[in-house]
């Protein structure tokens, strides 16, 4: 598709919201309007196309939101999207709203959505991954990821503060569906005691070697980061199971829940989503259609959404490793 071709585009969030969605939205509204592209907004994602809550965006609309958390734009996960029925209704209004393409920003389930719709339907979609679990395969990197990091490590900090004064034992959960990167980056970075992630099992052993030698040791305060998709089961039952078979310590669990979903977004998530906005953008103008843009190696690439699947960022081994060598007494 050539420049001259591309005069309306729609833009939306979906999904879980992720701190940084509305630097992308503004990246996105301001660069192609300043290609002389008119942009429209979607309420409620996929839901929005649905329901036809389409709204004209102008440069004044996405001022003052780079450091807004949650999204101005609304977001949803869409039942009806996941139907035939609605999806035509979709194409109907982005039709008759004249939208040439879509910019999706979401995670590996809106892309999924996306490359279904563009199957049937001739709409060309590009995504920008924006979830807090940095689950999307093909980038290094999801917008909102910091942001939550480091909304986790502020918890943390102050759960060890109280967890020391009591000479308790913690086990904080954190979010991540599947993913265990914000377990793990909060762990080495508040020095929990043990890190509990689905990606490395035998993770388990360290928490039996901490209680042990702990408990050897008269270290009766510890921080255990569990990610919310550890397969044994959450804070809640494994603390359980060591409250059980260690009545001696005194066991709290904290699931830190929403709260890492909202704030403002750190300065590396604005200028992530930027730079992603502006490449979707381009990329849309360049002719291409139904891929992600991502980040590699700190450079923007091109992502199909085939390939976009969660089926399993690798984690990085090595960082366990370390952190396991240096929490060991
Ligand atoms: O994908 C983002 C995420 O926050 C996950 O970490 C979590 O499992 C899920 O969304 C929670 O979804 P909801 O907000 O619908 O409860």
């Amino acid at each position: 598709m050539q420049e001259k071709e591309m005069r309306n585009i729609a833009v939306l969030t979906s999904g879980g919201d992720a701190p940084g969605m509305n630097a992308a939205v503004r990246a996105v509204t301001r660069f192609a309007l300043a290609q002389n592209i008119n942009v429209f907004g979607v309420n409620y994602g996929f839901q929005g196309m649905i329901d036809n809550d389409f709204w004209e965006m102008s440069y004044e609309d996405v001022s003052g939101i780079v450091n807004l958390g949650g999204t101005i734009l609304k977001t949803a996960r869409s039942e009806a999207f996941t139907t035939f029925e609605g999806r035509e209704k979709a194409y109907h209004n982005l039709k008759q709203n004249k939208i040439d393409a879509v910019v999706v920003i979401g995670g590996d389930g809106s892309f999924n959505g996306a490359a279904v719709f563009s199957k049937e339907f001739d709409i060309p979609f590009i995504g920008i991954p924006g979830t807090i679990d940095n689950d999307i395969s093909g980038t290094d990197y999801t917008i909102g990821f910091d942001t939550a990091l480091n909304t986790v490590v502020e918890a943390v900090d102050k759960i060890k503060d109280t967890a020391k004064s009591h000479g308790r034992i913690f086990f904080v959960e954190s979010m991540g569906r599947e993913a265990g990167l914000l377990a793990l980056g909060s762990g080495i970075a508040c020095g929990a005691e043990v890190i509990l992630i689905p990606e490395v099992l035998e993770q388990e052993n360290e928490l039996d070697r901490f209680i042990e030698i702990g408990i050897k040791n008269k270290k009766t305060s510890g921080i255990i980061m569990i990610a919310e998709g550890f397969k044994p089961g959450g804070a809640i039952r494994i603390a359980e199971k060591i409250s059980e078979e260690h009545p001696e310590l005194e066991v709290r669990v904290s699931i830190l829940g929403h709260i890492q979903r909202g704030g403002s977004p750190t300065a590396q998530d604005r200028i992530a989503a930027t730079r992603m906005g502006v490449a979707a953008v381009k990329s849309l103008l360049a002719g291409n259609r139904n891929l992600m843009i991502g980040l590699r190696n700190q450079e923007i690439v091109e992502v199909p959404f085939s390939k976009t699947e969660k089926a399993h960022r690798p984690i990085n081994r090595e960082l366990v490793h370390i952190h396991n060598v240096i929490s060991k007494r």
